[in-house]
């Protein structure tokens, strides 16, 4: 798979990535054996972060591959915990020793959390020492970019937020695309959401091109040029999540796909976003 949207600094991102956010893990290997069955589909971009837990595992995975590191196009983020400039370097220094790595192709502030100016600092730093190839940021609404600009040298180079058929960010999309920031879907199949794969204009969409629904979906927004990272347990889906380059769709089925927007998100709002405190702690006897 060779689709790719250049960042505003000429690095090639490839389109469709891997999520591995609640990739199963246990004993036996049984997430180094999902990224294997990843590698074996084509993907080469992994997204990842440093609260999931997994980056060592996704390092194993990806070492048990064979391939060269410069295969692959990796992802991490820094948690809200560790927002500011030494915080922000030092955990950015631990995910790419638990990754097995000593640059990272795109490294991301996971939320506008406090001190988020800093971490910024701290990311432009690693970029021009060569230790980041694209640096940006997830959850940010315009405000926080607004704000960012005012205090930052480098503009960011994507905004990684929740995106799906049913919460399409049309605001949010105009004005990254006016400052050329590249939007990177996440929860790109809405989460799995059942009403959304029930959806009847999907679904006849999708009957239409004897593609599924997730195939549509991730089709949709390819077409409108963001980056998607699907996460997937099942071999089966894995694969499926791959095969969307043989089929297209018609400017009238993007048409009916526009007007599912109901501007309702699925997950939390990046706005006033509180983290629980007892959640940090579980995660890092993770970590
Ligand atoms: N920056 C952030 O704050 C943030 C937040 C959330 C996620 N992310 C990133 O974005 C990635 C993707 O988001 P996500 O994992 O939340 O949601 P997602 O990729 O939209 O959906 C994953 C869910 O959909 C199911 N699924 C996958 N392929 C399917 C298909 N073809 N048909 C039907 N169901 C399918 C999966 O189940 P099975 O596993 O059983 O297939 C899983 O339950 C994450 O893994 C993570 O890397 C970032």
């Amino acid at each position: 798979m060779d689709m790719s949207i250049e960042a505003a600094n000429g690095v090639k991102i490839p389109q469709l990535g891997f999520g591995v956010y609640n990739l199963k893990q246990g004993k036996n290997g049984v997430f180094e054996k999902t990224i294997n069955e990843a590698i074996k589909a084509g993907y080469r971009h992994f997204d990842t972060a440093r609260i999931y837990g997994n980056e060592q595992a996704l390092g194993r995975g990806i070492e048990d591959s064979g391939l060269p590191r410069e295969d692959f196009f990796l992802t991490s983020k820094v948690w809200t915990t560790d927002l500011g400039y030494w915080q922000t370097q030092q955990a950015f220094e631990h995910s790419c020793k638990k990754l097995n790595t000593t640059y990272l192709d795109m490294y991301l502030l996971h939320f506008a959390g406090p001190h988020y100016v800093d971490a910024w600092k701290a990311l432009e730093k690693l970029y021009v020492e060569g230790r980041i190839k694209v640096i940006g940021v997830a959850n940010f609404e315009i405000e926080h970019l607004e704000h960012l600009k005012k205090h930052s040298e480098i503009t960011p180079m994507i905004n990684q937020i929740e995106t799906h058929p049913e919460f399409q960010q049309q605001p949010l999309r105009e004005y990254m695309s006016r400052h050329q920031i590249l939007h990177e879907a996440w929860a790109p199949l809405g989460q799995g959401n059942k009403a959304l794969f029930e959806n009847t204009e999907l679904k006849d969409i999708a009957r239409g091109h004897q593609k599924t629904v997730g195939q549509v979906i991730l089709r949709w927004h390819l077409n409108r040029e963001t980056i998607v990272i699907p996460k997937s347990s099942n071999p089966q889906r894995i694969k499926e999540n791959m095969d969307v380059l043989n089929f297209n769709l018609s400017e009238e089925d993007m048409e009916r796909i526009a007007r599912l927007d109901t501007g309702k998100r699925y997950s939390v709002n990046p706005r006033g976003y509180q983290v629980n405190p007892m959640f940090v702690k579980l995660m890092k006897l993770f970590m």
